[in-house]
């Protein structure tokens, strides 16, 4: 990540306590500006106030800020009235993003009466100057894109509230953590970005024959001019070539360019790309790093996610295969305006599947239907991808409750599978999650309202919601049997109770018998 972070707002607003979680959360050195301020001059703010006058702490402020500007990327807090100066917002605008922070007046006060920071703006009679101060700078503060409001909100909810505006998670728990990072136009500048993370060595581009003619000519022009050694390994479309073959092609690619343990394997593709490259890259020299550069909605919102790499034998899908996060996620919605329709229904079922989960304002905005240009926009991916960031954050190696993104999949693999891939991935899922959904209604874990809500939203995406007429239901239980999450013989589901509520581990008794009677 080569930009800075701002955060700014209102006196009482929890810049700094907001700040200085972002800067551990992303694993970034944190800058209080006051703080620095008091270091440089010395003395306390206050008594700058009073000796020096507030011209001459503006004066310092911008050396400051010039200063911390000029270090390597960091989160830095600003004073309430750092930006007045046009100067130092062009500064700032220049070297990063700024967040601000909003908060009301009452809530503001509150949090002010209980700090001991002096702010010597609005010491003593702190209810009028706030709310002048506030006044005055009214048309300032509102000038800001970029907003967080603060009020009733825990600072872990305002932290992750400004992870999502800013499109910027940091992963963690498995390795040494990973950066995705949402930003349109973002492939482009691919170079420039991994010579801050990674510095310039040989790489190899990994990618499909559609999305090769389609995107690969600006990521490796970037790559080049960033000073980057560059390669590329094209393998034919589709999951029949998620095999070992095409990883044992990637092998030979690698050591043909004589790629060594500090190059870079760069995946740009679909989830089948990802997997194949991300495979290749952990068992290359015993794993080297890679870079994902998702360019479906399914690999945006799912597979890029969560460090799972492989590949399918005939026996079944994904048979083998290795924990190996990337080193850095770069999702760049505008690879999606290439995307056949079909493909972009087919993300739309995780993306769905993602609302069922955690996000009712995902799962209504797909209840709205399907509408490509949002589906493009950072906010819409963002959202939809947060759910399985949430997700892998909190269990790393599917232990527990990662275990929820399986909805679906059960039932949904094993539709897939008879189908012989004639069905895609998301679609399967589809019939999965409503399939799994009357279970949970036969169980009386969900009501039957709910298996009606979903497949009306399911509809309105143009996904199908039922068993295709000659699949044999036997069958499908006795392929679910052979899926690599049974354990002991027995199927464990991830079943839906209602939006944002998800049970797993389920295992139903005589799921024969309601298996055969669902309608
Ligand atoms: N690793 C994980 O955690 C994980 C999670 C979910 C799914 N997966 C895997 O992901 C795979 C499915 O991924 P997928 O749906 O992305 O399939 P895919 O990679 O086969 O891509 C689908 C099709 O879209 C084409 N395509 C890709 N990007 C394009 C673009 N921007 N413009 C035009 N065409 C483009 C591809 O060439 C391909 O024909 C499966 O193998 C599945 O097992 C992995």
């Amino acid at each position: 990540m080569n930009d800075h972070i701002f955060i700014y707002g209102p006196p009482g607003v929890g810049k700094s306590t907001i700040g200085k979680k972002l800067a551990q959360e992303y694993q970034l050195p944190f800058i209080d500006l006051d703080q620095k301020i008091v270091g440089y001059a010395k003395k306390p703010i206050p008594k700058i106030f009073t000796e020096d006058g507030e011209a001459h702490f503006r004066q310092l402020e911008q050396e400051c800020l010039s200063a911390a500007i000029n270090q390597s990327p960091s989160v830095i807090a600003l004073g309430g009235g750092a930006l007045l100066d046009p100067e130092n917002r062009i500064m700032a605008k220049e070297k990063g993003r700024i967040l601000f922070l909003s908060g009301h007046l009452p809530v503001l006060i509150n949090r002010l009466s209980s700090s001991e920071t002096m702010r010597p703006l609005i010491a003593s009679d702190l209810r009028q100057k706030l709310k002048s101060l506030l006044l005055k700078r009214k048309d300032h503060y509102d000038s800001f894109s970029l907003k967080c409001e603060t009020d009733n909100r825990t600072p872990e909810e305002i932290l992750w509230k400004i992870e999502k505006m800013l499109g910027q998670f940091f992963i963690k728990g498995m390795g040494e953590g990973y950066w995705v990072k949402v930003k349109s136009g973002g492939a482009t500048t691919l170079g420039a970005e991994l010579s801050a993370l990674h510095g310039s060595c040989s790489v190899m581009l990994v990618t499909d024959d559609n999305v090769e003619p389609l995107h690969a000519g600006k990521i490796m022009d970037s790559l080049s001019t960033a000073g980057f050694e560059t390669h590329i390994h094209t393998i034919p479309a589709g999951e029949a070539h998620k095999k070992l073959e095409s990883v044992a092609a990637i092998w030979e690619s690698l050591t043909t360019a004589r790629l060594d343990r500090k190059s870079l394997v760069i995946a740009l593709g679909g989830g089948v790309v990802g997997d194949l490259a991300g495979f290749a890259a952990a068992t290359y020299m015993r794993g080297i790093d890679w870079i994902n550069i998702p360019t479906t909605l399914l690999a945006m919102v799912d597979s890029s996610i969560g460090g799972k790499t492989g590949f399918d034998l005939p026996q079944g899908k994904n048979l083998i295969g290795a924990f190996h996060p990337p080193k850095f996620v770069l999702t760049d919605p505008t690879l999606l305006t290439t995307l056949p329709e079909n493909e972009l229904r087919n993300g739309m079922a995780e993306v769905l599947k993602h609302g069922v989960i955690d996000s009712r304002q995902l799962f209504e905005q797909c209840n709205n239907g399907f509408n490509p240009p949002d589906v493009y926009s950072e906010k819409f991916i963002t959202e939809a991808l947060s759910v399985k960031v949430k997700m892998v954050q909190i269990d790393p190696f599917e232990k527990g409750p990662r275990a929820a993104l399986n909805l679906g999949h059960t039932v949904g693999h094993a539709i897939e599978l008879l189908s012989n891939f004639q069905i895609p991935h998301g679609f399967a899922v589809a019939i999965g999650m409503v399939t799994e959904a009357k279970l949970a209604h036969k169980i009386r874990l969900t009501k039957k309202a709910f298996v009606h809500e979903l497949t009306t939203a399911l509809q309105q995406l143009g996904l199908p919601s039922e068993i295709p007429p000659g699949m044999d239901k036997h069958k499908i239980l006795e392929t679910m049997r052979l899926d690599k999450k049974t354990s002991n013989k027995q199927i464990h589901f991830a079943l839906p109770k209602e939006i944002g509520k998800i049970e797993i581990g389920i295992v139903i008794e005589n799921l024969e018998d309601i298996f055969e009677s669902l309608e």
